[in-house]
């Protein structure tokens, strides 16, 4: 008899069935998950959100079972929220909220997958599931932190590094503009245009932030959005002018940037956060006619237009974060239940780096 807590399969097995002792699990047949109980109006809350308990469920056959790790919560899962048109569809209300993870395989009936496998990609906001490795792919043993799969190199990164180099398309001895800069994507944005030889300014929401840019990021320069008068900051920190604009964040802080940015000058348009939570849209025209006078080019863009160069991307990111040329930090949540105010908090300015909900410790196989 098997005493190792996990839920014997039920189908007849066609090949062995390798399983993983889990000791830190106090209910092995319990798991939990998180559904978005309804669309938000403005700013979610936690009626947003409902927690539901079930079983852990079966392997069946060409089937493993997830552990839930990691999970990492982004500003674009408040668009998901929305019934709108996107560029990937909206969560269904009822239904499990997804997002990138980090799992390890516990049990597994499938060939290519072993228990004690660590494997990331699209995971569920639950405890335990089961995957026939769609949308998983095992992690890199050589990646450490495992966690930067999810951050610096890992769609983070590959934000960074494609709206950087390939919209913005910054020259040496330009100027380069990021807003959000203190977090996930905007600390890796900042750090890019340096090695591409570029002044960087920085735009950020405290003052710890901002000493985390200049100090430790090597910025040239970091403004503080927060009770500053914006337009004059940014007309101090860039004497030459604006290049290069990486928008994060939309708004005030945009509209201060546009003022300052030189003929020619090139707007990647990454996210909008200061709009995620509006009940109606912001409408304009705002500065649209500067960019005539300026002659700029602003342009949107979404990671997954550079999805077959995310190899060619990864590979570099990786090289310049073993090499210590691409810093990160991360601000790390512990505990499933905490998903929710941990999501929340990304609109409060709550992390510095990639914000990160730990949910559980891998176990080591035994031997
Ligand atoms: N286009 C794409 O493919 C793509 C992919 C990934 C992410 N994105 C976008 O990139 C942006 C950054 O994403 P991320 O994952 O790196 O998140 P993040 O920057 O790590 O976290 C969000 C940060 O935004 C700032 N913020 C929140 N509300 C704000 C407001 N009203 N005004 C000004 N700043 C505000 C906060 O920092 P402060 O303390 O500085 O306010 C907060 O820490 C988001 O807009 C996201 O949607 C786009």
């Amino acid at each position: 008899m098997r005493t190792d807590g996990w839920p014997r399969p039920k189908a007849v097995c066609n090949r062995e069935v390798s399983t993983l002792t889990d000791t830190s699990q106090t209910q092995p047949f319990t798991n939990q998950s998180i559904l978005l109980a309804k669309r938000p109006t403005g700013l979610p809350d936690a009626s947003t959100f409902r927690f539901e308990t079930s079983a852990v469920p079966s392997v069946q056959d060409g089937e493993f079972l997830v552990r839930t790790l990691w999970l990492s919560v982004d500003p674009y899962m408040r668009g998901r929220m929305n019934d709108v048109k996107s560029y990937v569809p909206p969560f269904p209300v009822n239904e499990v909220i997804r997002g990138g993870g980090i799992g390890q395989v516990v049990a597994s009936r499938h060939p290519d997958f072993e228990a004690g496998d660590l494997v990331t990609g699209e995971l569920p906001w639950q405890r335990y599931v089961t995957s026939r490795g769609r949308g998983l792919r095992k992690l890199n043993p050589s990646l450490q932190p495992i966690t930067a799969a999810l951050g610096v190199v890992g769609m983070t990164g590959l934000t960074a590094y494609f709206g950087l180099f390939e919209v913005g398309r910054p020259r040496p001895g330009e100027t380069v503009v990021v807003s959000g800069a203190a977090g996930a994507v905007g600390s890796v944005v900042g750090q890019l245009a340096k090695l591409a030889g570029c002044r960087v300014v920085g735009i950020a929401g405290s003052d710890e932030k901002i000493e985390y840019l200049t100090k430790e990021l090597g910025f040239d320069a970091a403004i503080n959005y927060k009770g500053t008068d914006l337009r004059e900051a940014v007309r101090a920190a860039c004497p030459n002018g604006v290049d290069v604009y990486f928008d994060n964040v939309g708004g005030d802080i945009t509209d201060a940037v546009v003022f300052r940015m030189n003929d020619f000058g090139r707007i990647a348009l990454c996210g909008q956060i200061s709009a995620y939570n509006l009940a109606r849209p912001d409408v304009g025209p705002r500065l649209l006619p500067l960019f005539v006078m300026r002659r700029l080019s602003a342009q949107g863009f979404i990671v997954s237009d550079f999805s077959s160069r995310f190899s060619e991307g990864l590979q570099r990111l990786a090289r310049w974060h073993q090499a210590g040329q691409l810093k990160s930090r991360e601000t790390v949540i512990e505990g499933f239940e905490r998903l929710p105010d941990a999501f929340l908090g990304l609109f409060r300015g709550d992390n510095v780096g990639k914000l990160l909900v730990k949910v559980a410790d891998p176990v080591h196989p035994a031997g």
